[in-house]
């Protein structure tokens, strides 16, 4: 039987730990703190080379397996952006807000990435072979669904009985959730580094998917992830102080 072993399998930058830059985690803290959702935004534009930095931060982020299930669109004006603002309810964060973007989650593409990441492996040359074996195995039993989820109803519980044992994903609905927990953390690099720039952002999911998806014209199995608005926060566009409850609710030591 194949061995579950998860890893990250393409790493492009593995510097040594003496080669890292030096960090400001202070700066970060600061660009985490001011990090606020801004609803009502100054008409300024955000500069072409702003979006394409943040592009490159959303594109860098952590992802399940490698497989990069996402894709960011981006709506700035026209006909487009006035029927994505009334997808999105017409809320101010979209209406007055001079770019939106849309992270969408693509649990329909795992296939064809999982071909992407073993041509490039053919392209390199040096791929060691357990990172083939991830894509050339692994992933095919942890995604594949389809008739094979019933298989993996009934093999993993079985195997969950002597050794810890992937769970999820099993069927549809667990991809869906798959593709939207990656697609949400290219969401947060995203937002972080606008603020890093000096922008304002204001995630939404209060939209209507399907409009948002023949806006698009994106395919069925799509999933539309959130909506996020971008430019420069008005003196009112932050609605109210952060408020989060106690963090002994959130942070749990064991
Ligand atoms: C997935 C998600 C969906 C959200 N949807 C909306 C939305 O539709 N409209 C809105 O004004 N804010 C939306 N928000 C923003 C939250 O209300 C906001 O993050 C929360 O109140 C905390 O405030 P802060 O972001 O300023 O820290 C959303 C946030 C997330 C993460």
């Amino acid at each position: 039987m194949v061995k579950v072993k998860m890893f990250d399998p393409v790493s492009q930058e593995a510097l040594p730990a003496k080669e890292m830059p030096p960090l400001d985690a202070h700066a970060f803290h600061e660009v985490v703190d001011s990090r606020r959702s801004v609803r009502i935004y100054a008409a300024d534009g955000v500069p072409e080379e702003v979006v394409d930095r943040c592009a490159d931060a959303a594109h860098k982020a952590p992802n399940s397996s490698n497989l990069q299930c996402w894709e960011l669109h981006r709506v700035s004006s026209g006909e487009k952006r006035k029927a994505l603002v009334e997808a999105c309810l017409g809320q101010p964060a979209a209406s007055t807000a001079p770019e939106l973007f849309v992270f969408v989650a693509r649990p329909d593409l795992w296939k064809r990435n999982n071909r992407w990441m073993i041509e490039e492996f053919d392209r390199r040359g040096d791929t060691p072979d357990r990172a083939y074996q991830y894509f050339r195995k692994i992933t095919k039993i942890a995604y594949t669904q389809g008739v094979f989820s019933w298989v993996k109803r009934v093999w993993f519980p079985l195997r969950a009985l002597t050794k810890p044992t992937p769970r999820e994903p099993i069927g549809w609905a667990d991809m869906r959730v798959w593709s939207h927990k990656s697609t949400a953390l290219s969401a947060a690099h995203f937002m972080l580094a606008m603020r890093a720039e000096g922008y304002d952002t204001c995630p939404m999911e209060g939209m209507d998917s399907v409009r948002v998806k023949r806006i698009l014209g994106l395919p069925r199995l799509s999933e539309v992830c959130m909506v996020v608005s971008a430019g420069k926060r008005t003196e009112k566009g932050v609605y109210g102080l952060r408020f989060r409850f106690d963090r002994d609710t959130f942070y749990h030591k064991h």
